[in-house]
């Protein structure tokens, strides 16, 4: 397995390019399910999840052809067809490796009429079900059967009918499933109490392309008129916002100065507003958002919440930054019940955080100290990375597969604004 070794305490400075959403590309490769023709998807971030959806649409029967972009440059361009679907099982062993597999379960019943996909097990930060992704499905009139470790989702003869879909919590993942089954109902579909993430509106904007008709794009009523069928497309995965705070909290934890080219300002309010309350610096220039932290670090009270609250995918990397303000922050962790692996690695740093519940107090100390660690998910390990960039002496993240599934060539971006890191790989 690879490491990640950095030797901290230096300064970022420089430009970073961000690449397209892991969160929109994970939602956009199901959508070519729902045609018989090419959808090409442009700025595809080269991550492993990517390459793992990839595989498995391939085992669907999707045929997937990569084109256009050199070695050297960040995202692809992939046209995936699915003219005839070879099968409509997502086997266990490709589901286990990757939650959002379960993303074919909505395209595939409504394009096919039936669906079997492997019930995903928990994963690091918690159990993460799939209930409200059933139900949705249910509303929209598939049945639904659970045996042997699998779900299957069939549609009444003609197709599935459509009908009116309400959450009663708010999922992402669950929306976005809705989202392209009601695309092909028979009927019009509402669903309410929808996620509001930006890659939901990305997902809905490239089914639009397609020839979806769906009104309230970025609120949480969808109303969607299904179609007999959709057509092809070109579309662009949007900037991934979690990539560009990740690397705004760099900028921050390091006293640096980044600019973030292409990242989604619009998109990351709740980010930016609480770096701004840290005291940093953030303005968008003509080549991105640029994010300066030379005064130091104020403490913050934060509490995760669904877009556009602060989003989840930060916590762990705020929690990071945090350890060096001066004072003691409250991070409140409401979306899932164990997101705070990264906790314990940030103590072998010297990070003073205690976990009661919910919630974890930072208390601010002088500085941190390179150590071995252990990266348990992907956003805790970016937290990792990031501790070990402010850190004084060697810090070396193991099991970094976890960083790989969301981060493109991370070490080269680092590197470029003055890190001083590499991978070193135990192959
Ligand atoms: C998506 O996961 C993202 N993943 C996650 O990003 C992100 O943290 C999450 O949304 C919340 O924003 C992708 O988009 C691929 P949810 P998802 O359904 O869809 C519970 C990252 O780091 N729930 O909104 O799985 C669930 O357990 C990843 O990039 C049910 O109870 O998240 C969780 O507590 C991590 N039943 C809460 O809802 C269900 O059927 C929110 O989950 C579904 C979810």
């Amino acid at each position: 397995m690879d490491r990640i070794v950095i030797n901290g305490g230096h300064r970022l400075s420089g430009f970073v390019p961000i690449s397209g959403a892991k969160n929109a590309a994970l939602t956009l490769l199901p959508c070519a399910l729902l045609t018989a023709e090419p959808l090409t998807l442009r700025n595809l971030p080269r991550l492993a999840d990517v390459d793992s959806f990839g595989h498995l649409l391939n085992e669907l029967g999707v045929s997937t052809a990569v084109a256009g972009a050199k070695p050297e440059d960040y995202g692809r361009v992939m046209t995936l067809t699915a003219a005839d679907l070879a099968s409509t099982v997502a086997p266990y062993d490709v589901v286990r490796k990757m939650r959002a597999s379960i993303l074919v379960l909505g395209p595939l019943v409504a394009r096919a009429g039936e669906a079997t996909v492997s019930l995903p097990g928990g994963c690091a930060i918690g159990n993460r079900p799939i209930d409200l992704h059933l139900k949705a499905l249910e509303a929209l009139g598939a049945e639904i059967e659970l045996a042997a470790g699998y779900v299957k989702a069939t549609a009444p003869e003609g197709g599935l009918p459509g009908g009116h879909v309400i959450f009663p919590t708010v999922s992402v993942g669950a929306t976005e499933n809705a989202l392209m089954a009601a695309a092909l109902c028979r009927g019009t579909s509402i669903i309410d109490n929808a996620a509001r993430e930006p890659e939901i509106s990305d997902l809905a904007n490239c089914l639009v392309a397609m020839g979806a008709k769906i009104d309230g794009i970025g609120s949480e009523r969808l109303v969607v008129e299904g179609q007999a069928s959709l057509h092809g497309a070109t579309y662009s995965v949007m900037p991934d916002r979690i990539e560009a705070g990740s690397y705004a909290c760099a900028a921050a934890i390091t006293g640096g100065d980044l600019v973030l080219g292409g990242a989604p300002v619009a998109e990351m309010a709740a980010m930016l507003a609480a770096l701004a309350e840290a005291g940093v610096t953030v303005s968008e220039e003509a080549k991105g958002l640029r994010v300066c932290a030379t005064d130091g670090l104020k403490p913050l009270t934060l509490s995760t919440a669904p877009h556009p609250g602060f989003p989840t995918d930060m916590q762990a990397q705020f929690m990071a930054m945090l350890t060096l303000a001066s004072g003691a922050s409250v991070l409140t962790e409401t979306i899932f019940e164990n997101r705070y692996m990264h906790v314990p690695e940030l103590a072998r740093m010297g990070a003073d955080i205690q976990v009661r519940g919910r919630s974890a107090v930072v208390k601010g100390v002088e500085g941190l100290v390179g150590a071995q660690v252990m990266a348990t998910d992907l956003r805790a390990s970016m937290s990792l990375v990031l501790a070990g960039l402010a850190a004084e002496g060697r810090t070396e993240v193991s099991r970094i597969y976890h960083l790989d599934r969301g981060y493109e060539r991370l070490e080269e971006k680092l590197r470029a604004v003055g890190a001083d890191i590499e991978r070193l790989s135990d192959g």
